[in-house]
């Protein structure tokens, strides 16, 4: 009998969707032991969020700072496992303060360590640079990276940014006046999740991971979009300036984070619809003389080695 951990958080409901179907032919399988465990934070975060709380995640999230957790005495962490599955969204390009608290708690090192791990990655679509976080401390504690697979919003970035904030302030995952997509991941993305299920469970039966990635990328698993990628690496030096500016000169001063953070808000939304196009010219222009190097970036940022 081999055991397998899935470990999520989710406010919507839709990363536990995909993290079923990802797992699907694990669950109806006679050999596995198929376990979910939920992140659960002692203070946790509103659903849907009103706006102010939001922008308030930002510091704390970009800085990758930890929540105090509870449950962490639960029985399924204090097993060890053939193949532990952890699944996560990216909040500010940076993995979601649930999870990143999951990752810093005592209870990952023993769970993980020399451990098949495959990360599940459920986002709007920036979610490159973030997983490199996530690789660090994972690699920091020995895990055996094995797989990861990516579900975003294929619509364009402009379009996603307004419905994402629609559903994430109303909690209804509808269409905006009949107009609009369907905020989020797509229900047949979500579906069709079920596919990677089989390679996993072939891993799982044969304990061997060897080639997971490459048979999961053959099906789809990851779609690396080099302008996101693009935004994705600036972003994170703007954000970081951000985010460490308003942690430093707000400490024990909440009017002036409330005044800093709706700057940041302004700031954002100038930043996605004035100078993302503009990066998006430059990035169009410079196109031809970056194929090499864009080549080698989607292949390394596919794979779950770490630099
Ligand atoms: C505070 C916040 C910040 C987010 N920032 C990003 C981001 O930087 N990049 C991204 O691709 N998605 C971002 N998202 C979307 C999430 O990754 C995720 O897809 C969405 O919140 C649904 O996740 P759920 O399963 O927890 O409901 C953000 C969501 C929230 C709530």
């Amino acid at each position: 009998m081999k055991n397998v951990l899935v470990v999520y958080y989710t406010q919507s409901g839709q990363l536990l969707d995909i993290a079923k179907n990802i797992t699907n032919e694990l669950e109806t399988s006679e050999d596995i032991n198929l376990s979910f465990y939920k992140i659960k934070l002692k203070k946790n975060f509103p659903f849907p969020w009103p706006n102010e709380e939001f922008y308030d995640a930002f510091p704390e999230s970009y800085l990758q700072v930890p929540r105090e957790l509870t449950d962490l005495d639960n029985p399924l962490l204090k097993k060890k496992y053939d193949l532990v599955i952890l699944s996560y969204q990216i909040w500010f390009l940076t993995p979601s303060i649930p999870f990143n608290s999951f990752l810093k708690s005592e209870a990952i090192k023993p769970l993980i360590e020399n451990t098949p791990v495959i990360t599940i990655i459920g986002s709007r679509n920036m979610w490159v640079m973030a997983h490199e976080k996530v690789k660090k401390l994972l690699y920091a504690n020995k895990a055996d990276l094995v797989g990861n697979i990516v579900l975003a919003d294929r619509h364009p970035n402009h379009i996603s940014v307004i419905t994402i904030y629609v559903w994430m302030y109303s909690g209804v995952k509808k269409r905006l006046w009949g107009i609009f997509p369907k905020p989020g991941i797509s229900d047949k993305d979500i579906e069709d999740a079920k596919n990677f299920s089989n390679p996993i469970l072939e891993s799982v039966n044969k304990s061997s991971y060897k080639d997971l990635q490459d048979k999961l990328l053959s099906i789809g698993a990851i779609n690396i979009k080099p302008f996101l990628l693009v935004t994705d690496k600036r972003a994170q030096i703007i954000f970081g300036k951000w985010a460490n500016y308003i942690d430093k000169k707000t400490k024990n001063n909440p009017e002036k984070r409330k005044r800093l953070l709706n700057y940041f808000s302004f700031y954002l939304t100038f930043a996605i619809w004035v100078i993302a196009p503009i990066v998006f010219i430059v990035y169009l222009l410079t196109y031809p003389f970056t194929m090499g190097n864009r080549k080698k970036e989607k292949d390394y940022y596919s794979h779950t080695k770490l630099k």
